[in-house]
């Protein structure tokens, strides 16, 4: 989930980032175009508009050149100076043909119709309140113009000139909402001159018109020059219009069905702009079925009243569909920009997004206790350094774990020693306080008895030495010095181990008190099936001690030794200097069966023995001995794998407790 969001954050943001300005760039650029393309058509137009009224002009001129040149004609003055229209009549039709003209009448010097060419029997009526004739005649010289002319005077011509000015005009929804329906009247293009005498005088006037209602000779002409018929998709691009007042009287635009698109009306707007104010209109028109770009020209008569309008279009399609192409071009690049960088995007996104998600399953697991979680990615660019120090902090955090649990394990063995060391303080204290109670009794019982017994054994050796051998009391008397001597004894060790004798102190080798003890004790019977071994460090320092004392603590551990290898085995010792506690320790072992659990905390109690002939006093004795010389004894033994002693003796005199047994 992680890996999509940061991905899709990615993309959009990159999509976005190169969208955007794409897309105001391509709206910038397409409104550029726009302008552009408009601005140019437009000035097209107004060319092409120029073109047109240049085209126009050029009609009127070359109309009034023609009629100057004919109304030079010796026949036309001839006949009005003899007022004879006889000749007049086939010359008249012929320059009527010549010239494509639809009206050709001369008046004479007043501006009354002398002759109408189209209809030669009707003449008389005045035209010299028409200004171009009454300017023809006042002036003397040729004049053109463009007017309008009522269905009468068309008519006066002929029906037929008047129907092809009759126009029924087509309803059209953007056209002003004039009540007009019908147009009657005809636009002309006139010119008139002046008829002269040789010698000068005025005879009459020669005038020639043109319809231009229906007759498409002009706007074809001006397509043909100015558009010069450059076709778009099968159809013309340029069009032209001639309009009588706001009606198409002549025009290439076209209908849906091919013909031409007379009768209808210029919209309201343009007719507005064009006829009333009097100014040209430019811009888009929508005309009869397409969008054209266009001007509208005014078309003025003589006195400079607008009647009409000149039209110019070009057709927008050409230059939209290069608009279209521009944009189309401006999108393709945008969707291949877009698709670049969102290609780019997604592998950057997945680039970046692998080895954080990657990170964030190893934290997972880690956090689950594995910390042989590694993530695989390197790079040199920060990414790479987070992954590194990531997995840096993985195998930190491994190696403090590890040794926080080494650290717990370690406490509690620690505790166990502890506890143990205090359990064995305790059971010595125990045993020091019991053994002390016990020594302080036997001390006492001793000393009380120490006396009598030794009244007793002297009476009973001096009876002895009375009694002689063969007495049957000698025997019984010798038993009674016997067991008092082995009271004494009692006493004696009682004594010893209640420290009734007090160590004489120096300095003492305990290699040499082992030495010693095995030349007393080796040669025995006892020792004959023992092999005794000596394990003794040559370097052993000398310990302040009572080197008797010495003796009888090695004695007693040799002789419970000795018993209990009757059948025989091997005697160790081994002397060992411990220098950081200070003290000497020598261990004396046998291969014997070992001492019972159950009587291990009692075999120096005095007293304590298994043995029918003991006094139990032995390891008593040796105990008291060693703690009164500060140091310690101990067993060590597991039964069937011997026994071992082991006492210590500090180096330097000071730790003894010669207290203890009193205490
Ligand atoms: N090396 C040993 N092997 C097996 N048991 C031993 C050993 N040393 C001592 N003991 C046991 O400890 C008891 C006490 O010994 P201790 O030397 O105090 O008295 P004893 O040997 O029985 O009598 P005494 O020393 O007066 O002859 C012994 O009776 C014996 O049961
Ligand atoms: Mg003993």
């Amino acid at each position: 989930m992680i890996q999509t969001s940061i991905r899709a954050r990615l993309i959009s943001s990159f999509t976005a980032a190169i969208l955007v300005p794409s897309l105001i760039s391509a709206a910038v650029g397409v409104w550029m175009i726009d302008r552009q393309i408009t601005s140019q058509a437009q000035s097209h137009v107004n060319a092409d508009l120029q073109g047109a009224n240049e085209i126009c002009r050029n009609y009127l001129e070359r109309l009034e050149n023609a009629i100057r040149i004919h109304a030079t004609r010796m026949i036309i003055y001839g006949a009005l100076g003899r007022k004879d229209r006889g000749p007049l009549e086939p010359e008249m039709h012929n320059i009527l043909q010549a010239e494509r003209l639809d009206i050709l009448t001369v008046t004479d010097a007043d501006g009354t119709v002398f002759h109408r060419t189209r209809n030669p029997s009707l003449y008389g009526d005045r035209l010299a309140e028409d200004e171009l004739i009454h300017r023809a005649l006042r002036y003397k010289i040729p004049v053109s113009d463009i007017a309008i002319l009522p269905q009468a005077e068309l008519a006066k011509e002929s029906a037929e000139l008047a129907s092809q000015a009759h126009m029924e005009i087509t309803p059209t929804p953007m056209a002003s909402r004039s009540g007009k329906t019908r147009e009657t009247s005809g636009m002309m293009f006139r010119a008139a001159a002046p008829v002269l005498s040789p010698d000068g005088r005025l005879q009459g006037v020669l005038y020639g018109a043109v319809l231009i209602n229906r007759n498409y000779e002009i706007v074809d002409k001006i397509r043909k020059v100015v558009f010069r018929e450059v076709l778009y998709k099968g159809r013309e691009v340029g069009t032209v219009t001639i309009f009588q007042d706001d009606v198409r009287i002549a025009t290439n635009v076209l209908n849906a069905d091919g013909t031409r698109a007379i009768t209808t009306r210029a919209s309201a707007e343009v007719a507005d702009e064009v006829l009333r104010r009097g100014h040209t209109w430019r811009g888009r028109a929508f005309v009869v079925n397409d969008w054209y770009i266009a001007a509208y020209t005014p078309m003025k008569d003589i006195k400079d009243r607008t009647i009409g309008m000149l039209y110019v279009g070009t057709l927008e399609r050409p230059y939209t569909d290069s608009l279209w192409r521009s944009l189309f071009i401006f999108l393709g690049m945008t969707v291949l920009g877009v698709a670049i960088v969102t290609w780019v995007a997604i592998v950057l996104a997945h680039r970046i997004s692998l080895p954080i998600h990657a990170m964030a399953e190893a934290a997972g697991k880690v956090a689950e206790g594995d910390y042989a979680q590694r993530v695989d990615y390197s790079s040199p660019d920060e990414i790479g350094h987070l992954v590194e120090r990531f997995n840096r902090m993985i195998q930190e955090l491994a190696r403090t774990t590890q040794e926080l649990m080494d650290w717990a394990a370690n406490l509690e063995s620690k505790v166990e020693d502890r506890t143990s060391q205090v359990k064995a303080m305790q059971n010595q204290l125990l045993q020091a306080e019991k053994l002390a109670a016990i020594g302080k009794l036997a001390a006492g019982v001793a000393h009380e008895i120490n006396n009598p017994l030794t009244g007793i054994l002297t009476s009973g050796s001096l009876m002895l030495e009375d009694v002689p051998p063969d007495d049957p009391r000698h025997e019984e008397l010798k038993i009674i010095v016997d067991e008092t001597m082995r009271c004494r004894k009692i006493v004696k060790g009682l004594l010893d181990f209640a420290r009734q004798t007090k160590p004489q102190k120096q300095a003492v080798s305990l290699n040499q008190v082992i030495a010693d003890v095995v030349n007393l004790v080796g040669k025995q019977a006892a020792f004959r099936d023992i092999d005794i071994q000596m394990d003794l460090a040559a370097d052993l320092p000398a310990v302040m001690a009572d080197q008797d004392q010495m003796r009888q603590v090695v004695l007693n551990a040799v002789l419970n030794a000795a018993e209990a290898m009757h059948q025989g085995g091997e005697l160790r010792f081994t002397s060992r200097h411990d220098s950081a506690g200070k003290t000497v320790e020598v261990s004396i072992a046998d291969t014997g069966p070992g001492v019972p659990d159950d009587i291990k905390d009692k075999i120096f109690d005095p007293f304590f023995t298994t043995k029918k002939t003991g006094t139990g006093l032995g390891l008593a004795i040796a105990y008291g001995i060693v703690d009164r010389h500060g140091g310690t004894i101990s067993i060590r033994s597991r039964p069937g794998h011997g026994t071992t002693v082991v006492f210590r003796i500090p180096v330097e005199a000071g730790g003894e407790n010669e207290q203890l047994p009193q205490a």
